[in-house]
């Protein structure tokens, strides 16, 4: 058991240097530099993170592999081959994609995902589950943003890999990714045992904005804070940056990140028309339902105060109809 997981960590810290080798060297590899340096990849990003290129051949890996004595049988469990639609033999998995190492928790490569250059499809291709990667378990760049998230009792999320990258750039080196999926409760008490708190740092878009909604009681059930940055609509984090900029990124969405209430009350709001007398009322309840279900008692008071400000009513109303609904829900 433990000789094939050092078989497939020795496999994929050779495929790591193969593809990056040829991203850097061959010229194979020049499409996918004139693609990275179009996105805004330094040289230093790409040695900092082992980015690489795997060709579009069938069997560049695949041969590789089998000069240096891999099993290839045993090179397909771990995620690096397919089995030959046809006939005998294998093939490469990844092919034409930009490729990023991820590493387990001992800084060993464990896992890749793969970017296509083109529009074509699935965008990312992630290594399957193997011996050696579980995919709720892992997140991309813990093992390296361990020391800073534990110096900051703060860790920031990201839905994408190229986002946590970008983000490192612009100084935020305590970010991390899911593999392109949910969050875990396993992730979440994993992170707990390094940050007290959290900043949600997903796609501007719907899917990130949900993604989100479903993170936070995940990650306040293992005990941490958590805060969300806002980012503009549609708009990603790498988008952010290479807009607006390293600094208004770290002061305007990582410094200014919202509360889970705020936050939550901005994204109820998108779906209340405001403009009308029943619009506000249903949203002011479900406002009231929101801000009732947080047990601080200075956190109620201060967001029930901006809402009647806001609306022009009565601090006492919203109090009471706060009261009512933590009776109900008790
Ligand atoms: N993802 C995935 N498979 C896909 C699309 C997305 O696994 N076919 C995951 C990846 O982890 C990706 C994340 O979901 O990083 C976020 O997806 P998306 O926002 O579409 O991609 P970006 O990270 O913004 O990628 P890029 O900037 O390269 O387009
Ligand atoms: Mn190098
Ligand atoms: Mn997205
Ligand atoms: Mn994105
Ligand atoms: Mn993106």
């Amino acid at each position: 058991r433990q000789r094939e997981k050092d078989t497939l960590f020795e496999a994929n810290a050779y495929a790591t240097k193969l593809y990056h080798y040829i991203l850097r060297n061959t010229a194979a590899g020049t499409p996918a530099m004139d693609y990275l340096r179009s996105r805004g990849f330094t040289d230093k990003l790409i040695e900092e993170f082992g980015i690489g290129y795997a060709p579009s051949r069938w069997d560049t890996l695949t041969q590789a592999l089998a000069r240096n004595n891999f099993g290839l049988d045993e090179m397909e469990r771990g995620g690096l081959l397919l089995k030959r639609q046809e006939g005998e033999g294998f093939v490469d998995r990844f092919r034409d994609r930009v490729m990023f190492p991820i590493h387990g928790s001992d800084g060993k490569v464990i896992a890749f995902a793969g970017r296509l250059m083109s529009a074509g499809q699935p965008k990312y291709m992630n290594s399957p589950e193997t011996p050696v990667f579980n995919k709720s378990r892992t997140l991309y760049r813990l093992h390296e943003a361990r020391g800073p998230i534990r110096k900051l009792r703060q860790v920031v999320l990201f839905e994408g890999y190229v986002d946590v990258i970008k983000a490192w750039s612009a100084g935020v080196h305590n970010g991390v990714a899911t593999m392109g999926t949910a969050l875990t409760a396993e992730h979440a008490s994993v992170l707990r045992r390094f940050a007290d708190e959290a900043i949600l740092c997903y796609d501007g878009d719907d899917a990130g904005q949900a993604a989100a909604q479903k993170s936070i009681p995940i990650l306040e059930e293992a005990g941490l804070r958590v805060r969300v940055g806002m980012l503009p609509k549609g708009k990603d984090p790498d988008e952010y940056i290479s807009e607006n900029g390293p600094d208004a990124f770290m002061r305007e969405v990582i410094e200014g990140a919202v509360s889970t209430v705020k936050f939550q009350l901005i994204y109820l709001r998108k779906s209340h028309i405001l403009l009308e007398e029943e619009g506000k009322i249903r949203y002011l309840r479900s406002a009231v339902k929101l801000i009732a279900r947080r047990e601080s008692p200075t956190e109620r008071e201060m967001y029930l105060k901006e809402l009647a400000q806001e609306f022009g009513v009565s601090i006492d109303t919203l109090k009471q109809e706060a009261s009512e609904v933590r009776r109900q829900e008790k």
